[in-house]
């Protein structure tokens, strides 16, 4: 249906990465290691940290408390969009 590729040097579509992060993969580290996006030219980490980001990953609230108490609330956390500032990015600006 809503096929939406983040990372088109691997086609990976968006719904992958967000089951990737569902299955535990909360970092564009993470995600490269078992889907190798971002692994070629790069410019996709951004997308990527900008979908786990809209708290696609249950776990990210508690990894990044200390793995604290209570389980994972609905809310989510708004930050991808602009509070993303990827390390190892070219940026073109
Ligand atoms: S678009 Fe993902 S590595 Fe190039």
């Amino acid at each position: 249906m809503n096929r939406v590729y983040v990372c088109s040097c691997f086609g990976i579509t968006e719904k992958q990465v967000k089951e990737h992060a569902e299955a535990g993969a909360c970092t564009p580290r993470q995600i490269a290691s078992v889907s190798k996006a971002g692994t070629d030219c790069g410019s996709c980490v951004r997308r990527i940290q900008g979908i786990l980001g809209r708290g696609s990953c249950p776990r990210r609230e508690l990894l990044e408390r200390g793995g604290g108490a209570g389980a994972v609330s609905g809310e989510m956390t708004p930050v991808g969009a602009e509070a993303a500032s990827p390390g190892g990015l070219r940026e073109a600006a």
